[in-house]
């Protein structure tokens, strides 16, 4: 391990949608301390997705000081942070006193859907710039949507930039996260002068765009006063994490959403499958790509059941789901906040078919099961067409590949196998990853990264032709779907 900062213990704290996440990382024993507090947003009416920044911030603060607690003696030799955020979900705030505005809105709120709408006529020209179609999911729609009513000063940004504010008083954000806004220009990672006047956002205070590693101030948020040196969004902090290298490889998150990625190296692949190409991160000043594809709804469609009865949560999918041994001829489309890539129908809601009175918890669970990893087999076929090379297997983490039985359905369904993260928490390797490169910019991103070693794999235990029947059963609830609702414009 390389002496000097470099070779101390990191804190990653992993904000996400649902919860916070923190670890503290040793280079040489790997994860020693761990702390997480919730953050769980709220649901209303309209597609709306809401939660309080001060929750967010507070999550942080706790998760992070429980997990350099955790960590006994290496927790007071932590030399360095590093932060992923959930991406697309934003905020107003007075960037003199860093008081919210506003609550943050959440990269799963479909309220944005009338202004993407109007903006219609610029989607094609929008995807060029930033390689990301027009849809609500995306931050400057729902920036737009908030600059357009905010009666008082202050900045709009993602949650990012407000916690990284709050925490070192600096006003930036960093290339990977600035990518999910459909404001930076795919090809410079500069802010678009074109998009943000497409989205009425041009005169915009707009936070600098920084390097995923490289000290950006420091904070004494968590106890000792730290640098903050690694930031980045938390999908790419998992791709990173997940030592995704191969042309034939892609990983996939299973967190409050799924969402699948796949590198593209050092140029952008503007694909024609759906998926989006953004930034994966930027080091020294060199920008990596990727390709994503998301499911909107995976553990928040698993929450929605518990809420109905049916599970009493997510530990309740395998015994429940392995009680019977099919979905009874149940069909699910769990797109409870809409479809994602490749289809960009988030206007559409979720669908349950093929309900009797025979139906009970175990179908409906593996219903959901189908639903959630046929969505993620889309993706990969969509990956594969873009990338020009059918994907080898598939690298999974997050909470959800608990469940044998979704990771099972997965691998079923792609007819690939499924390699199950060491770690469910590859998010806050990645951020841990960033923030020791970015306390010694000599180092390399393999040196930093653990080799890939999955505590499980998942092969495949059904043939060819009944996977494509039951890709087939759920193609055509989408498509049913997709005829029932045309699209708004
Ligand atoms: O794009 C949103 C996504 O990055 C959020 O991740 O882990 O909170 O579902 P997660």
């Amino acid at each position: 391990s390389p002496a000097g900062p470099a070779g101390l213990p990191v804190l990653a704290v992993d904000q996400g949608t649902s919860a916070t996440k923190a670890l503290v990382i040793c280079p040489e024993r790997g994860v020693v301390g761990t702390g997480t507090a919730p953050a769980p947003p709220r649901y209303a009416s309209g597609g709306l997705v809401e939660v309080d920044p001060a929750v967010l911030l507070g999550s942080v603060l706790d998760a992070g000081r429980q997990a350099l607690a955790d960590a006994g003696d290496a927790g007071r030799r932590v030399a360095a942070v590093g932060l992923a955020n959930q991406g697309e979900t934003v905020l107003a705030w007075d960037p003199d006193t860093g008081t919210p505005l506003t609550d943050a809105i959440v990269w799963q709120d479909r309220r944005a859907e009338s202004l993407c709408t109007e903006l219609a006529p610029w989607a094609g020209r929008l995807r060029q710039l930033t390689g990301l179609p027009l849809d609500p999911y995306f931050a400057a729609p729902k920036m737009a949507w908030i600059r357009r009513r905010l009666t008082r000063e202050g900045v709009v940004t993602t949650s990012d930039s407000w916690l990284i504010h709050q925490l070192t008083g600096a006003f930036v954000t960093d290339a990977a996260t600035a990518g999910r806004t459909q404001l930076l220009d795919l090809d410079t990672a500069a802010w678009s002068p074109e998009a943000l006047d497409v989205f009425g956002l041009s005169g915009e205070r707009l936070p600098r765009v920084v390097d995923t590693a490289g000290p950006v101030g420091t904070t004494a948020a968590f106890g000792p006063e730290l640098p903050l040196t690694g930031l980045i969004v938390d999908q790419q902090a998992a791709l990173l994490a997940q030592d995704v290298t191969g042309p034939g490889s892609a990983k996939c998150t299973y967190g409050t959403g799924a969402f699948l990625l796949a590198q593209t190296g050092d140029r952008p692949r503007r694909g024609t499958s759906g998926l989006v190409s953004c930034v994966a991160w930027r080091l020294g000043g060199r920008t990596s790509y990727c390709l994503d594809g998301q499911v909107y709804t995976a553990a928040s469609a698993v929450r929605w059941l518990t809420g109905l009865g049916v599970i009493s949560g997510a530990a309740d999918l395998d015994p429940v789901g392995s009680a019977v041994p099919d979905s009874g001829g149940v069909t699910f489309v769990p797109a409870l906040a809409g479809l994602a890539a490749p289809w960009w129908r988030g206007d559409l809601r979720g669908s349950l078919t093929g309900l009797g009175l025979q139906t009970g918890p175990g179908h409906l669970v593996r219903a959901l099961c189908e639903g959630i990893a046929a969505q993620v087999v889309e993706l990969a076929d969509a990956a594969a067409a873009d990338l020009g090379a059918p994907l080898t297997d598939l690298r999974v983490d997050g909470g959800l590949t608990r469940s044998a039985l979704l990771m099972q359905t997965q691998a079923d369904l792609l007819q690939r196998p499924v390699e199950v993260s060491a770690l469910p928490d590859a998010t806050a390797l990645g951020a841990g990853a960033l923030a020791r490169l970015g306390l010694d910019p000599a180092l390399t991103p393999e040196e930093v990264v653990p080799p890939w070693r999955p505590s499980a794999v998942y092969e495949p235990r059904i043939g060819a032709a009944e996977a494509a029947e039951r890709l087939g059963a759920f193609r055509s609830a989408v498509a049913a779907l997709v005829d029932r609702t045309p699209p708004a414009s």
